[in-house]
C-alpha cells in the first residue's frame, strides 16, 4: 500500500488520519449558502449570499465527493445553507450516492422542500435526514426563521415520515426565553414520529444582531435535566458519526440527543471535514484551519492525484480542538449556513 509523509506521520491512502490519529472517514459538504429561511442565530435578514462564479459547480462538487471516497471516505453529508433549493441538486446527490465504497448518504435540511422533494431524495438514495424545526408553534417559527413556513415544514417532515428512510430526526437548537418551554413538546413530537431528537446548544459563528448569544444560552445539561422530569433517560452508547450524545428513552424505540458545543467538548472524537460552498476544506468548525481546493480543482483540469495530495496536504492543518467563548466576540466570522453545519 503507498505511503506518504505528512509531517512526521505516515498515512496509508486507504484511510485518512489526521496528526492527532482520528480516522477521518466522513465528510460534510454545504452546497449552497442561500437559504429561504433567516433564522435569527444563524443570519441577519439582509445577509449577502455568494456569486455564482465563488461558488463550486454541482460538478466540482461530485469530484470533489468522489475522490474523497476513493480515499476512504465512508459517510457524507449534504448541508447548507439550505441544500434542496440549490437548482439540479438531485442530480449531484444521486452521482455521489451511487459512488462505490460510500455506505451513508446524508442530509440536513430546515425541511422547507420536503413536502415534495421526500420522495425524490429516496429514490437518489439518501439514506438519513436530519430536519430543523425549533419550535411547534406557528408564530413562535415565524419570529426564529423569520418566515411563514410552519405549515409547509411540518407537511415535509410527515411526508419524509411515511417513507422508508433509514432514520430521520430532528435538530432543534434551544434559546433561553425563546423556546426552552418546548423541550418536552418538541421531543414528544419526535418520538410519535418514530424520530430522534437533538437538542443543539447554540454555536458563536458569524455575528448576529438579533440577541446576545451568552444571555440565551441553554447548556445541554439543562436540558437533560428539565427532560427528565418527563422520561425516564439512560445514557446509549449509539453513536452515528456525528458529536451527538444520546440517551434512551424508557418505553420508546428512538432516543433524545444533546450537541454540547460549549458545555461537553467533544473534538476528541472528531472524525469528519468539511468542504464549504466555496470549496474550502475546513479542518474544524470552530477554527478557520482550512485548504483552498477550488484553485486546484480548476487549475488542475480534474487531475484526481492532485486533489489527493492537497488533500493529505490539508489534513495535517487539522486542529486538536475548538475553542467557543460565549463571553467574547465571534471568533469565527463564517455563518453556519456558508459551512454546513
Ligand atoms: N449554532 C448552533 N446551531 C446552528 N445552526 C445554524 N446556526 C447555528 C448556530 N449558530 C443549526 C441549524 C441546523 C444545523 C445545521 O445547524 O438549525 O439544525
Ligand atoms: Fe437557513 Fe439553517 Fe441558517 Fe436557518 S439555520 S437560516 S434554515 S441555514
Amino acid at each position: 500500500m503507498d505511503t506518504y509523509l505528512v509531517g512526521y506521520f505516515f498515512l496509508a491512502t486507504s484511510a485518512l488520519i489526521d496528526p492527532y490519529g482520528r480516522k477521518i472517514d466522513y465528510l460534510r459538504i454545504s452546497v449552497t449558502d442561500r437559504c429561504d429561511f433567516r433564522c435569527t442565530y444563524c443570519m441577519d435578514e439582509d445577509v449577502s449570499f455568494l456569486s455564482r462564479e465563488e461558488i463550486l459547480s454541482l460538478e466540482e462538487i461530485v469530484h470533489v465527493a468522489k475522490t474523497f471516497i476513493s480515499m476512504g471516505t465512508k459517510r457524507i453529508r449534504i448541508t447548507g445553507g439550505e441544500p434542496l433549493v440549490r437548482k439540479n441538486i438531485l442530480w449531484a446527490i444521486e452521482q455521489i450516492a451511487n459512488t462505490d465504497g460510500l455506505e451513508e448518504l446524508t442530509i440536513t435540511t430546515n425541511g422547507s422542500q420536503l413536502y415534495k422533494m421526500a420522495q425524490d431524495l429516496l429514490n437518489a438514495g439518501v439514506s438519513r435526514i436530519n430536519i430543523s424545526l425549533d419550535t411547534l408553534k406557528a408564530d413562535r417559527f415565524y419570529a426564529l426563521t423569520r418566515r411563514d413556513k410552519f405549515q409547509q415544514v411540518i407537511n415535509g417532515i410527515e411526508a419524509a415520515s411515511q417513507l422508508p428512510f433509514k432514520r430521520l430526526k430532528i435538530n432543534s437548537v434551544m434559546l433561553k426565553n425563546h423556546n426552552d418551554d418546548e423541550l418536552y413538546d418538541l421531543a414528544q413530537f419526535a418520538l410519535d414520529r418514530k424520530m430522534d431528537i437533538s437538542f443543539i446548544e447554540e454555536m458563536p459563528l458569524g455575528i448576529i444582531t438579533d440577541h446576545n448569544r451568552a444571555a440565551t444560552y441553554l447548556s445541554s445539561d439543562d436540558v437533560i435535566e428539565t427532560l427528565s422530569q418527563h422520561y425516564d433517560l439512560t445514557p446509549s452508547s449509539m453513536t452515528t458519526s456525528g458529536p451527538t450524545s444520546y440517551y434512551q428513552v424508557a418505553g420508546h424505540d428512538h432516543k433524545i440527543g444533546v450537541i454540547s458545543p460549549h458545555s461537553h467538548n467533544f473534538c476528541d472524537t472528531c472524525n469528519r471535514v468539511r468542504l464549504t460552498v466555496e470549496g474550502r476544506l475546513l479542518l474544524c468548525l470552530g477554527n478557520d484551519h482550512s485548504k483552498d481546493l477550488k484553485d486546484i480543482i480548476r487549475n488542475t483540469s480534474h487531475d484526481a492525484t492532485t486533489l489527493e495530495s492537497a488533500i493529505i496536504d490539508a489534513l495535517a492543518l487539522k486542529p486538536l480542538q475548538h475553542h467557543f467563548n460565549l463571553d467574547e466576540a465571534p471568533q469565527i466570522l463564517r455563518f453556519m449556513s456558508a459551512t454546513g453545519g
